[in-house]
């Protein structure tokens, strides 16, 4: 039977034997970014070819039929997480900006001096430094919830850390270093219990497994439409209706006011009042074709074979001499995300990715705007290989024995 990577590889101009430019790349870093189908870059192109025009603003053909598209991937994008209506559907920038969004609105409007908030020390820095930022103008607390030592959230430590004061756990769901899929749905349980709110980073899960937003529990959901292989330039935020109407504007300007006089504004209804200006319209409905593309396949199919494949790599990198592989091992039960985080002892992890890279193979070094979880392993760098539904065995492979030979030959060379 044909697997998923063989099905959808025609799908990605980047993969098919006709592509000049990709000099027959295998692209490990989907957790940066995912590649594009023809379905998406193709409704991009007909936007812009043929609907173009700014949104809610004109009365003109044009105008309607660019607002009505536009309107769909909001519908489509509501529909993916089963949001109860798509005014709770914020189109932004990327999900750094809705995380933002969140911070500057309820936590400037909610936060006071005696709460505490609580971050996991697995956050991307989209989701620690917006609320450095706001801490440091509104004096609450911050604080970490650490790591096992099999590299998943310490759940003891989550619920040592929950009180009264604390008004928001904010966290990833997967994450982009360890792979570890965090149990949401407890969290959110323990929240509920002293009132706080939860704020989930779903950019390394909405793509490879189902989110529905009402059996997490959940407040507030960010998630970055070029994760899920759609356009760079939008992201959203889902928020609870109830929350959102409670919150005040982030942005000021153009679409987002009902009505203006020289010292005083009103706001329009949801969810235009949280988005000023001109939004990425293109990038929208791109975003929405995505996520059509997405159902098409299905994500408990992606989930599947992203499993199997997962372990794969796993199991091929766990036998390199020398390897140091960070986040829990895949198991039947657990959700690791697709994913492997590692160092190969007295090897810088840059050598290994520019080496790597000579071969046509694509993977990520650095710290992965992870950097207080690589302080606290004492790490400055690790790489990281990460895969999607169109990456197939061969490839991990050609990659497991790429590795193999770069290793052998910056020992031999040092
Ligand atoms: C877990 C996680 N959160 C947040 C982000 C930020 O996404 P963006 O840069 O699209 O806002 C990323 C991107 O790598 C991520 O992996």
């Amino acid at each position: 039977m044909e697997n998923l990577a063989e099905k959808t590889r025609k799908d990605f101009p980047l993969f098919s034997e006709e592509s000049n430019e990709s000099n027959n790349l295998i692209y490990l870093d989907h957790a940066a970014t995912s590649q594009k189908p023809t379905q998406v870059i193709e409704k991009l192109v007909h936007y812009y070819s043929f609907q173009n025009a700014n949104v809610h603003r004109g009365a003109h053909q044009l105008s309607t039929k660019a607002t009505e598209a536009f309107e769909e991937a909001r519908n489509i994008t509501g529909k993916f997480i089963n949001a109860y209506s798509s005014r709770e559907i914020i189109f932004t920038r990327n999900a750094t900006e809705a995380i933002n969004l969140v911070a500057n609105s309820w936590g400037d409007s909610q936060l006071q001096e005696r709460d505490e908030i609580l971050l996991t020390l697995m956050e991307h820095h989209s989701n620690v430094v917006p609320w450095q930022l706001l801490a440091k103008r509104k004096g609450f607390k911050i604080r970490y919830v650490g790591i096992t030592k099999d590299g998943e959230l310490d759940m003891n430590d989550l619920r040592s850390k929950v009180n009264q004061k604390t008004k928001l756990i904010s966290l990833l769901h997967i994450s982009n270093t360890l792979g570890s899929c965090n149990p949401i749905e407890e969290i959110s349980r323990i929240a509920r219990n002293v009132g706080a709110l939860v704020l989930l980073d779903a950019c390394q899960s909405l793509a490879h497994l189902p989110i529905n937003v009402n059996s997490l529990n959940i407040d507030f959901l960010a998630g970055s439409s070029h994760k899920l292989c759609g356009p760079t330039g939008c992201g959203f935020l889902w928020a609870k209706e109830s929350i959102l109407e409670t919150m005040p504007p982030f942005l000021g300007g153009g679409e987002m006011i009902q009505d203006v006089s020289l010292y005083e504004s009103s706001w329009a209804d949801l969810p235009f009042k949280f988005e000023a200006g001109t939004p990425s319209i293109g990038e929208a409905i791109g975003m929405g074709a995505a996520i059509t593309y997405l159902n098409s396949i299905g994500l408990d199919e992606i989930r599947k074979y992203e499993k199997e494949l997962t372990k794969y790599l796993f199991h091929k990198l766990e036998k390199i001499e020398g390897i140091n592989i960070l986040g829990p091992r895949p198991t039947e039960i657990n959700d690791r995300g697709a994913l492997v985080t590692f160092y190969i002892d007295g090897i810088h992890s840059n050598d290994i990715s520019e080496l790597l890279d000579s071969n046509n193979i694509c993977i990520r070094s650095g710290h992965h705007c992870c950097q207080p979880l690589h302080k606290y392993y004492g790490l400055n760098s690790t790489a990281r290989a990460s895969l999607s539904f169109t990456t197939t065995k061969d490839e991990i492979d050609l990659f497991i024995e790429a590795l193999n030979t770069n290793i052998q030959f910056i020992k031999k060379n040092s």
